[in-house]
């Protein structure tokens, strides 16, 4: 039994963001057992070994539901949108990952390169090589993280070094499922890349693992830019739109994470509302990309489930805080004001509620797994000056979140230990 003592950042009553000064978060076997204030908690578990950590604010680990382990080499890639970024810059670095060696070091820098930005949990893609999927799960279960990941299918539409077998690429994600799923904290994606990447028997056979699979997430993308729309459309012309190419074949659910949806219209959000399925929402990557810009008042007004994704390599940060930024900067375009409050829910809690594990990660409450953060509000010179004059909690959080980045996460704990880095 360790106890780590700070202040500590925490939702309550339902998505409430509150702090305690002066707290105490008692961890034990990888579980937090308790959490409060440190005058009551000391007496309650006296002799615990304390991990003195005042000055520092502790804080959920915060959950990226939208990003390519194996496109941290397509960071920073100069592309005219979407499609010849994907052809000229990230399918020939996906394409190294048929390379085992290459896909266990990669998948090593990408989770320390994660723990140092306070990422915890995170839903994941592989390339549609096994060994980039093995490496990852491999890597994971190594360092006892809580991962969703799973091997992109992709049977068409894309170059030969990433297209896939389609019968194949079902029997590997069964495969897949079978050794992963559920193994350690790990859990399973099934992951069609696209509808244009994607021949309609693939996808067929997708919908079947799903429906055989009401544990198994479902991933995929949607609705970044009016090209790949407009390429849907010609490639299903008897759908209504995208999100209903996917509708029909029935793969919205409970579980289903689509990342982008930025061209929809209100039919469509209903639908994705009605069904169970969350919008990853990557607001860097659709500034860096110039794909479009989510319609969070539309999200708002319709009710569907959404939440933070930094969508590296298209994303050019892992950073939470520099997704939270760009989230509230599109939102200001459109005249909407997102609180500090509700974009840093988006990244923990909330994240948790879209990926369906908001009983086990996303708060520092007793009974969830000890997965979180120390953040240092005096990070840098300016961070210091700025949230000294903060007057609430709400300004200490948006001063973090606007002048935030790996810089303020101290220590990231995963089950309860210190995060080591690798290499
Ligand atoms: N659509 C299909 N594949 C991808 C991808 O790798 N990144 C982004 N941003 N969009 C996609
Ligand atoms: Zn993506």
């Amino acid at each position: 039994m360790k106890g780590f003592r700070a202040s500590l950042l925490r939702f309550v009553a339902g998505d409430e963001l509150e702090r305690i000064d002066d707290a105490l978060v008692v961890v034990d076997r990888g579980l937090i057992v308790d959490a409060g204030d440190h005058g009551a908690l000391a007496r309650r578990h006296p002799g615990v070994e304390i991990v003195d950590w005042r000055g520092l604010l502790i804080a959920p680990g915060f959950i990226d539901t939208h990003v390519h382990f194996a496109q941290v080499d397509a960071i920073a890639s100069l592309a005219d949108g979407l499609l010849q970024w994907l052809e000229r810059c990230t399918f020939p670095q996906e394409a190294r990952f048929g390379d085992p060696e290459h896909a266990c070091v990669v998948a090593d820098f990408f989770l320390d390169e994660l723990a140092r930005n306070g990422v915890t949990s995170a839903m994941v893609w592989c390339t549609s090589h096994l060994a980039s999927t093995e490496a990852f799960f491999a890597a994971s279960a190594r360092r006892g993280l809580r991962m969703i990941a799973g091997k992109c299918l992709m049977d068409r539409n894309s170059p030969a070094t990433v297209c896939d077998d389609t019968e194949r690429g079902l029997a590997q994600t069964e495969a897949l499922i079978g050794r992963w799923h559920g193994r350690d904290r790990l859990g399973y994606a099934i992951t069609p890349r696209f509808a244009p990447a994607c021949s309609e028997r693939q996808l067929r056979g997708v919908a079947e693992l799903a429906r055989a699979r009401e544990d198994v997430w479902l991933q995929s993308h949607l609705a970044e830019t009016r090209e790949e729309v407009a390429w849907v459309a010609r490639l299903f012309p008897g759908s209504r739109s995208y999100l209903d190419v996917y509708d029909r074949l029935g793969l919205l659910r409970p579980r289903s994470v689509y990342a982008h949806c930025i061209h929809l219209d209100d039919a469509d959000r209903v639908r994705m509302r009605e069904s169970g399925a969350s919008a990853a929402v990557c607001p860097n990557s659709n500034l860096f990309l110039g794909s479009g810009l989510f319609d969070f008042a539309a999200a708002a007004r319709t009710r569907i489930s959404w939440a933070l994704a930094s969508d590296v390599g298209a994303g050019p940060s892992l950073s939470p805080f520099r997704t939270m930024l760009a989230a509230y900067e599109v939102a200001r375009l459109a005249g909407v004001s997102l609180t500090p409050g509700l974009l840093w829910h988006r990244h923990t809690l909330g994240a948790a509620r879209a990926l369906d594990l908001a009983d086990r990660i996303g708060n520092v409450a007793a009974g969830m797994e000890a997965d979180f953060v120390a953040l240092d509000p005096r990070a840098t010179a300016l961070l210091a000056r700025r949230s000294a004059s903060a007057a609430s909690l709400d300004e200490l959080l948006f001063a973090m979140i606007v002048l935030g980045d790996d810089r303020v996460v101290r220590h990231t704990v995963i089950a309860g230990e210190a995060a080591v880095r690798v290499g």
